[in-house]
């Protein structure tokens, strides 16, 4: 199968381009580095010519009140030029829980891009993954200081990005799911236990402060990012994760 990935140089996009050539299908990474931008429509029409199947694994530059438009923008020239190219199965990638956390602007803009995709003519699969591993360092960053990290005890259920890229990849060369599939991590922690495992691993000498307005994640509350029933549960394990 031909696959245009768009976001394809990026930390998700990039996995799934591999995992797809390496099953012997033709990915194609695609993104401004490359020459398309999926804002302004550059590069879109060349990017999707003979393409089977499109996922969309790019990112907004920031999670604030720009990410809605990004989101938006994005996704009715994605959708318009898939429809003319006639491609069988439009992949993004979006977020457990993401309608649970209405407090969150980027988690809005996340559902919205589902919503377009939904009310779409082309034919379309959602991946929803929970927070990546990956993402566990730029978490601690953003409310920390030198001796101490905050953070909110919200729950979530973490997974490694290599799990998240096989998941869509495995979504792209399957049908149309006209609908959702979900996935996570193996284990729930709150997030400032996962902290100061973090911390730990890195002989990292600063101290965890549990405080539930700090950081992007005290938005979010009780199980709201915590896989649902019906979600494929990951192998890999953040403590097998951070001792890689
Ligand atoms: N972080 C999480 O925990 C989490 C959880 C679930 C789902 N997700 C979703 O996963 C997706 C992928 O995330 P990621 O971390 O892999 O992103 P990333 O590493 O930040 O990569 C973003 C990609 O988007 C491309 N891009 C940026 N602006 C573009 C534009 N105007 N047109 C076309 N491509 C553009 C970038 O291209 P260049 O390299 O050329 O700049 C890059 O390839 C996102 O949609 C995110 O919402 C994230």
């Amino acid at each position: 199968m031909k696959i245009a990935v768009i976001g394809g140089t990026g930390l998700i996009g990039s996995q799934v381009v591999k995992i797809l050539n390496a099953a012997g299908h033709e990915a194609v990474p695609q993104s401004p580095s490359t020459g398309l931008d999926l804002l302004t429509g550059q590069g879109l029409d060349e990017a999707l010519e003979g393409a089977d199947v499109v996922a969309n694994l790019s990112n907004s530059p920031t999670f604030d009140e720009a990410s809605p438009a990004f989101f938006r923008t994005t996704m009715d020239n994605l959708i318009g030029a898939a429809a003319e190219h006639g491609v069988g199965n439009v992949v993004i990638l979006s977020i457990v829980g993401a309608d649970l956390v209405p407090g969150l602007v980027y988690y809005r803009a996340k559902v919205l891009q589902e919503d377009i995709l939904k009310a779409g003519p082309v034919p379309y699969s959602i991946v929803r993954a929970t927070q990546f591993f990956e993402f566990m360092d730029a978490t601690l960053s953003w409310t920390a200081d030198d001796k101490t990290v905050r953070l909110p005890a919200t729950r979530i259920q973490p997974m490694a990005a290599a799990d998240v890229a096989k998941a869509v990849a495995d979504v792209c060369v399957g049908p149309p799911l006209q609908g959702t599939r979900c996935v996570a991590g193996p284990d729930v922690f709150t997030l400032d236990e996962l902290g100061r495992i973090t911390l730990a691993a890195h002989h990292d000498p600063r101290t965890v402060v549990t405080d539930d307005s700090a950081g992007m994640f005290a938005a979010a509350s009780g199980d709201a990012l915590i896989a649902k029933e019906g979600a494929e549960i990951a192998k890999t394990s953040y403590r097998e994760w951070l001792a890689r």
